[in-house]
């Protein structure tokens, strides 16, 4: 077996999450924090219930402070390496519910800087312009332009570097390169860069004028930077950030690692036409057996299925007919071929949708940018 590594710039092995949950000090989110959710917002979403989110930092307290009538502020954003794939909408369909429920504003930073200083393959203009192709589909959600500030870092950093400073000087780099892997030949943009990401977590308190706290929905790779932030919230005065992580959305071809942007073979685009979806999950791996006649004999294995697995992540929500298709599945009814069809039929119907929001999303985008309307300056 491959060994696990998860940090931002490696997912590597098959993820056993228990584990990073003690590697990485955070909490599982158990049936009690559930139950909070469910009280404060009425209903618990699918990935909730399914543990796809399954740990957090905080949030019990968090829910307290929201209880109480205090409210927060949500953070996500996007490294934008590649184009959007539906690994990505995942969390941030769950962030716009989050939004939704708890009724608060959202932050959500593009690091087309990250991109650019960690790939070696990909220039400015290639990490901005995707940058605003990922701003697309994050506003294509459905998020008020008075509810949503979008910043793509290179284009805001007269907002994010006078925060962006200040947080740098609380971090140090042998801290910086133990958590992200890096070596003496990393180069030093990229061992600045956790400063950036950490920006957004202030944000509204500086903004505010008081200490807001914030609720960051992440994939648990991107941890380690967070980790970070929270040591410096403190030391800066501010509250450190409440986090909510979930797991990785396999890529097509193999259980192992995660939906990889990067590689076509791997992801399914939000731009994907209808074609190309059929084409790119015919191909996906399978729990299915060899033969048909083993198929029909011995039952699939879902568990072991990335099909299955986007059934259960994203395109069915009900519980109920989830289960039929486990149980079809299991019991050698259901095979692969019209079961990926199926997949590939909710995927487009989704995608179909998205695409028509993204387009007018378009004109709208600039709305959306983060605006000088507050002093960064000053806030010592
Ligand atoms: N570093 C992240 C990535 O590569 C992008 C990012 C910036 C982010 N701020 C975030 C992700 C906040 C989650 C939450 O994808």
């Amino acid at each position: 077996m491959v060994k696990q590594i998860v940090n931002p710039y490696e997912v590597k092995g098959s993820i056993d999450y228990d584990k990073l949950v003690d590697e990485f000090g955070v909490s599982k989110i158990n049936n009690k924090l559930l139950n909070e959710i469910e009280k404060n917002v009425g209903e618990l979403h699918f990935l909730l219930r399914r543990g796809y989110f399954f740990s957090h930092r905080d949030l019990d307290k968090l829910l307290k402070r929201y209880s109480k009538g205090e409210k927060f502020v949500l953070y996500t954003g996007r490294g934008p390496s590649g184009s959007t794939t539906i690994g990505h909408l995942l969390s941030w369909v769950f962030t716009k519910w989050l939004a939704d429920k708890f009724d608060v504003k959202t932050y959500f930073q593009i690091t087309d800087d990250e991109k650019f200083l960690f790939n070696p393959n990909l220039n400015l203009t290639e990490t901005n312009k995707l940058a605003y192709e990922a701003a697309l589909d994050f506003i294509a959600l459905g998020f008020k332009e008075e509810n949503l500030d979008v910043i793509v870092n290179t284009n805001a950093a007269d907002i994010l570097y006078p925060v962006a400073i200040r947080i740098a000087k609380k971090l140090t780099l042998s801290s910086v390169k133990a958590s992200m892997g890096f070596n003496d030949s990393s180069n030093i943009g990229i061992n600045f860069y956790t400063a950036m990401q950490s920006v957004p977590v202030f944000l509204e308190s500086i903004r505010q004028k008081k200490n807001v706290p914030v609720l960051i929905p992440y994939g648990i790779d991107q941890d380690n930077h967070f980790r970070l932030t929270r040591d410096v919230a403190e030391k800066l005065g501010f509250l450190k950030p409440f986090t909510i992580n979930c797991k990785f959305m396999p890529g097509l071809k193999s259980n192992d690692g995660k939906m990889n942007a990067s590689d076509p073979n791997s992801a399914i685009y939000t731009t994907d036409d209808e074609k190309t979806v059929i084409n790119k999950i015919k191909k996906a791996q399978t729990g299915g057996r060899e033969t048909i006649t083993e198929q029909k004999k011995l039952g699939g294995r879902p568990k072991e299925c990335n099909v299955y697995s986007y059934y259960d992540l994203f395109f069915e929500p009900d519980d109920n007919k989830l289960k039929t298709i486990y149980s079809n599945c299991v019991g050698g009814s259901l095979l692969c071929g019209e079961c990926k069809l199926m997949l590939a039929n909710k995927v487009n119907v989704f995608l179909k949708k998205h695409q028509i929001e993204r387009h007018k999303a378009k004109s709208k985008l600039k709305n959306y940018f983060l605006k000088k309307d507050f002093d960064t300056i000053r806030i010592d």
